[in-house]
């Protein structure tokens, strides 16, 4: 059986009750919370930081998964991960020794992913593929929920998943792969299909309005 991990992103959630959407999205079957963090810097967008991270952990056991779209990144991974992220991912662009940075995530206990922007060559993968927990492939220009998946991704997923087999074949290791952007009841069966593991959907997981709805959607995006 295809491992089918659902990431809700919090992005879409209501800011001002997120404690408890936090709650009612994992009650509803969440596999992993997505935390999207913007600077307005590196995204043209400004999110949340590790204060909010902090006051919604005690909502979930859930894994959380923080989505670094800052630059740079360095000096904010300790403060993330005594907020209690579990995993941490940032943009290959947005650190200037992704080696280092990525030691850096680990070291202290947490796991680390890359993230590739839609334009981003999967070249970055060549020399750090022993450091990498997981991967995010962006199937949208980061900065913003609801927008469009754009189809090129597919492919992309599949020369990730063909490169991780081999990877896996030879060192025994698991590499993650997670996409994020656009993704819904009615695509996911695509993304699955072309090799990725955990998906991110925000609107479309908290359009749904209630923890009934909520549950309908993610039920559906696993039935893919
Ligand atoms: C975009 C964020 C995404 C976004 C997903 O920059 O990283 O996680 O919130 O939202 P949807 O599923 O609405 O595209
Ligand atoms: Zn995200």
């Amino acid at each position: 059986m295809r491992t089918c991990r659902i990431a809700p992103s919090i992005l879409s959630a209501d800011f001002a009750r997120l404690g408890e959407e936090v709650r009612d999205v994992t009650e509803a079957g969440a596999d992993w919370i997505h935390f999207d963090v913007m600077d307005n810097h590196y995204v043209p967008n400004l999110t949340v930081g590790p204060q909010v991270l902090k006051a919604i952990r005690p909502w979930t056991k859930a894994p959380i998964d923080v989505h670094l779209m800052v630059e740079p990144v360095d000096a904010l991974i300790p403060a993330f991960i005594d907020a209690g992220a579990d995993i941490i991912t940032f943009h290959c662009e947005a650190s200037k020794h992704i080696d280092r940075t990525l030691q850096l995530i680990r070291e202290r206990g947490a796991k680390a992913g890359l993230v590739f922007n839609p334009a981003t060559p999967l070249s970055y993968l060549d020399h750090v593929m022993d450091r990498l927990d997981l991967v995010l492939l962006m199937s949208v220009n980061p900065g913003f929920g609801g927008q469009s998946f754009i189809p090129s991704t597919l492919e992309k997923v599949r020369m990730v998943k063909e490169r991780f087999d081999r990877y896996e074949a030879e060192t025994g290791r698991r590499i993650m792969i997670e996409v994020d952007g656009g993704i819904k009841a009615g695509n996911i069966a695509d993304v699955a299909a072309a090799g990725a593991d955990t998906f991110v959907a925000g609107s479309a997981v908290f359009g749904a309005g209630s923890k009934e709805g909520y549950r309908d959607v993610i039920n559906a995006m696993r039935a893919n």
